[in-house]
């Protein structure tokens, strides 16, 4: 960034490319930190594939590890927080539980990694414990025949994606411009610095421009970030049916809170930005909930839908420097951006107000990609 000065920085005005929840994280924080922002969104604020995840907050169950699962720690640890500030300022609910996430073995092999994790995370000082079927059996009657066992991550934990895109969508329709239904078709720079952008309603200016596109980020500029479909689905349940995640690689259960609703995901598709959800990924889901939990069978289907997560070579996001003077990246957030967006938008925002850096911004700097 070119910009010293603190105090002219807080008169710079910031264009968000994006409002999805990483997009909307960082315009939250940094409209408390005083700056003006504006966000474009070629659909409507809070909703593309923030709208259509699971919103499990699940570093341990998803098998992370090194750097990358740091990070992950960290931004589980900001979500109380995260969310507290979000619904003091939105007099709204954001469905945050810390229900834990049971992890479970359907082979032998997958029960031999899993024993393998437990053992790793709690070297690394994190709660996790591996459970035999017989102490499965003993909360989950209706438990699969074919579970093995599973581990238990107590501080895995979920928020209500929708809820938590609703609270930070009208939040900043209340104190930042929005412009939607606004495509970006180019971003310019001159002299090597961030100028302007093109839309399909106008060109707007800005000091500095943030992209956080998702899975579109990468037509937007040279970036290796592509779409990686999920498929996703919704049953009713009722309360005694499951209390928390119950997480495998057949299926991830996630129960909201109220208990009106039982979220199942996800297939995992590199087919591009191909719409609609398919037989195969409806009957995969369908068949991961009840092998699952046998009682699943008898629910009703509540809603069928899919998205794209916005995936990267390496499974990693891009954040930070772009090569252009006041572009900054906030994108490639994979399996995990609803996770990570409290840790993206202080590491983003900071960077953006105090110049103040980040190990992160370096391990996940696009110049990874370029020899
Ligand atoms: N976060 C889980 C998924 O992307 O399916």
């Amino acid at each position: 960034m070119n910009i010293d000065n603190k105090e002219e920085k807080v008169d710079m005005e910031i264009l968000i490319i994006g409002g999805g929840i990483i997009g909307l994280s960082i315009a939250f924080e940094l409209i408390e930190k005083g700056f003006k922002v504006t966000i474009v969104e070629k659909d409507k604020i809070g909703k593309g594939a923030s709208w259509v995840a699971g919103g499990m907050l699940a570093p341990q169950a998803e098998g992370l590890d090194g750097e990358f699962l740091n990070f992950c720690l960290e931004s589980r640890n900001l979500y109380k927080d995260f969310v507290k500030k979000v619904e003091e300022k939105t007099k709204q609910e954001t469905g945050y539980w810390e229900c834990g996430i049971l992890k479970l073995a359907f082979s032998e092999e997958e029960a031999k990694q899993i024993k393998k994790d437990v053992e790793r995370f709690k070297n690394l000082g994190l709660k996790a414990k591996w459970l035999d079927r017989n102490e499965l059996m003993k909360e989950y009657k209706d438990l699969g025949d074919e579970v093995i066992g599973g581990a238990l991550y107590e501080d895995d934990a979920q928020v209500d994606n929708r809820k938590l895109c609703t609270a930070l969508a009208n939040y900043i329709r209340k104190n930042a411009k929005v412009l939607e239904n606004t495509k970006v078709l180019k971003i310019e720079e001159k002299d090597g610095k961030f100028s302007k952008i093109i839309t399909d309603r106008g060109e707007f200016t800005a000091d500095l421009c943030v992209l956080s596109a998702g899975a579109w980020s990468g037509e937007l500029l040279d970036i290796p970030v592509f779409p990686l479909k999920g498929e996703m689905l919704a049953l009713d349940i009722e309360k005694e049916d499951i209390n928390r995640v119950l997480y495998s690689s057949k299926a991830y259960l996630i129960p909201r809170s109220d208990f009106h609703r039982l979220v199942v995901g996800a297939t995992q598709e590199n087919v591009g930005f191909k719409d609609g959800n398919t037989a195969l990924g409806t009957l995969k889901l369908l068949k991961g909930s009840i092998d699952t939990l046998k009682n699943l069978a008898n629910k009703n289907i509540q809603e069928l839908w899919y998205g794209y997560r916005p995936a990267t070579p390496d499974e990693l996001p891009i954040l930070g420097e772009s090569g252009v003077d006041n572009l900054i990246l906030a994108t490639g957030h994979h399996r995990n951006g609803i996770l990570l967006a409290p840790i993206t938008a202080k590491i983003i925002s900071e960077y953006i107000a105090e110049n103040k850096s980040s190990k992160y911004l370096e391990l996940f700097s696009v110049k990874r990609f370029k020899t």
